[in-house]
């Protein structure tokens, strides 16, 4: 629709001033905005901004000037399209007609859960890295935050005709492994191990860290094993092995219970091992890498970015030589663009990694390389530390989460047919919504009452919503649907909860464009504000007038339906009762 405004303007002022109209078009720009209510759908400053472009002025002044195009707009749409388009005080606005307003259900009706698809992307093939777990390590809150952004962000794109694809970036490679090891072959107890794996790994894993500071000795240990592991010794590489496996057993809570979606690449960074030569040859051909006491680094402080070291003074690589050769990998296969949702605090490591890339000459437009630099999640409990092992973490959260929502479905529908299955879709509402109801940038304390209450802006009133829906829909199977009446006179409360409708696909564009999850759920959330209005003001099931009765049943199908796709983009399953 705002597609089809611009485009409207720009023949108007063509009829009003067709020698300067290109020239004004061009070098002025204006927006087209969601007015308050009662301002019209759509409300626009193009009058105020493109008045003071023209050399011979069309009117007296920009109020004028936006009466005059106000009545050129009119007069081109030809009253199809909008029931009013009025100037005031400078700005114009556009309020939809009826007709088209029943139009938008029809498509939405008929184009199911494809109403609000738009072709943003244009097929580009583009990466999305989210959830990139480290092995043998407790997931952390910070996970939960990167899983539950990404996988939406993932959706999200791909219903805009992105072309997209995800990878999971493993942490599987470091010193730190070799650590572990050397606590495994000191400490470790296979049978004990075997129990809790990941629990039992982190508390060798603290153990080291706390005894190294006593005996620097067993940090040089700890990287002789890691050192093994690389030169590819039998004993370490099973032992890594099976850390592996361990840890993918933990990260099933992710996939299986938060229900997020499973990486469709596997490319740890170990992966990147031997990938690593070919880009530091890079680096030298290009002049770019210095060597530095002992270092080989490269110099970015002209670019306020410090210096990046590539490989240490012990030979060793780096993290942000892994992420070189990971982008370099990544293009390689055709991803055109690639989009990181990683926390805040590798927003230093993440530039200086997309600078050198652009250096390179590998990276080359600024919107080529995304960071999506989610904030801290916390618990209003206070957040603990990994190195004394007493965190709660992920798993502890989401099971805690479902523990409660079972109770609440226990409490409001005891009767309810499969309470577990239920339960664990609330859990998903109440924790994904928390968090993409926020901007992902800022940081968000979580707090249990509002995340899993049924009222208010939260996943699990969303949900409740869309089964609530569901039930009036059951209740109506007997009564026949008929075509809509393009005639019919459509009450307000109808017409508000319409024009909600008509503004999804602009919604989704505005969410893909902005990477932002929380534009959606505002959205959502409104839309139900208004459902529940609707469903107060205007009888459906009691309603005698059969056309009336028959636009509502259609009303309520389109709201449930762009309720559930909506949700459906931030990972939220719709249940049909609850
Ligand atoms: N595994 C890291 C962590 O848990 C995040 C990896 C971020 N991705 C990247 N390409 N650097 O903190």
């Amino acid at each position: 629709m705002k597609a089809y405004i611009s485009g409207l303007i720009s023949d108007a002022v063509r009829q009003i001033s067709p020698s300067e109209a290109e020239e004004v078009l061009g070098s002025g720009n204006f927006d087209i905005s969601y007015p308050k209510s009662g301002f019209g759908d759509y409300a626009t400053n193009v009058a105020m901004m493109l008045f003071k472009k023209f050399n011979v002025v069309p009117a007296e002044n920009p109020v004028d000037f936006a009466k005059q195009l106000a009545e050129k707009l009119v007069e081109l749409d030809g009253g199809y399209t909008f029931s009013n388009i009025e100037a005031q005080n400078g700005f114009i606005n556009f309020t939809i007609s009826p007709r088209v307003l029943l139009n938008t259900l029809s498509e939405i009706i008929e184009a199911k859960e494809n109403y609000g698809k738009v072709d943003l992307g244009q097929g580009q093939k583009v990466l999305v890295e989210y959830f990139q777990p480290n092995i043998a390590k407790p997931l952390h809150l910070g996970h939960l935050r990167t899983a539950i952004i990404g996988d939406s962000l993932f959706k999200i794109l791909g219903f805009s005709n992105y072309q997209t694809e995800s990878d999971t970036h493993l942490g599987d490679w470091g010193t730190q492994f070799g650590l572990l090891m050397l606590a495994y072959k000191k400490w470790g107890d296979a049978e004990t191990v075997k129990q809790d794996p990941i629990t039992e790994l982190n508390k060798l894993y603290v153990r080291i860290n706390t005894e190294m500071e006593a005996d620097p000795e067993l940090r040089e240990q700890g990287k002789a094993e890691f050192v093994k592991l690389e030169q590819g010794d039998s004993e370490n590489e099973e032992l890594w092995k099976q850390f592996k496996e361990w840890s993918w057993q933990e990260f099933g809570i992710i996939y299986d219970d938060l229900g997020v979606r499973k990486a469709d690449n596997d490319w740890p960074e170990s992966f990147y091992m031997d990938k690593m030569p070919a880009v530091i040859e890079q680096l030298k051909a290009k002049n770019l890498l210095v060597e530095s006491q002992g270092a080989q680094i490269v110099n970015l402080e002209d670019y306020g970015l410090g210096v990046a070291v590539v490989v240490k003074s012990d030979g060793g690589t780096t993290y942000l030589l892994r992420d070189l050769a990971t982008y370099i990998f990544r293009k390689q296969q055709g991803f055109e663009k690639q989009i990181y949702v990683v926390d805040n605090r590798q927003s230093h490591a993440l530039a200086q990694t997309f600078k050198i890339l652009e250096l390179l000459g590998v990276i080359t437009s600024p919107t080529e390389a995304v960071h999506i630099a989610y904030g801290v999640l916390s618990l209003p409990e206070g957040q603990m530390s990994t190195r004394k092992g007493t965190m709660v973490g992920a798993k502890e959260l989401i099971q805690k989460a479902q523990e409660k929502a079972l109770e609440i479905i226990n409490e409001k529908n005891p009767g309810l047919q499969n309470k577990e299955a239920v339960s664990k879709q609330v859990m998903q509402a109440a924790l994904k919504y928390f968090d993409l109801s926020h901007n992902y940038k800022s940081d968000i304390v979580f707090t249990w009452d509002k995340a899993l209450s049924f009222e208010g802006n939260t996943g699990p009133y969303l949900q409740y919503t869309h089964a609530r829906i569901n039930g009036i829909l059951r209740k109506t199977q007997g009564i026949a649907v008929e075509q809509i009446d393009q005639n019919i006179a459509l009450e307000d409360i109808e017409q508000l909860l319409l024009r909600k409708l008509q503004k999804f696909p602009e919604i989704i564009t505005q969410t893909a464009e902005n990477f932002s999850p929380n534009i959606i759920s505002n959205y959502l959330f409104e839309l139900s504000q208004i459902f529940n209005s609707f469903y107060e003001a205007v009888p459906i099931l009691k309603e005698t007038d059969s056309a009336k009765q028959n636009i509502r049943i259609k009303i309520i199908i389109g709201t449930a339906q762009v309720l559930k796709n909506g949700l459906n983009l931030l990972g939220i399953p719709a249940p049909e009762e609850m």
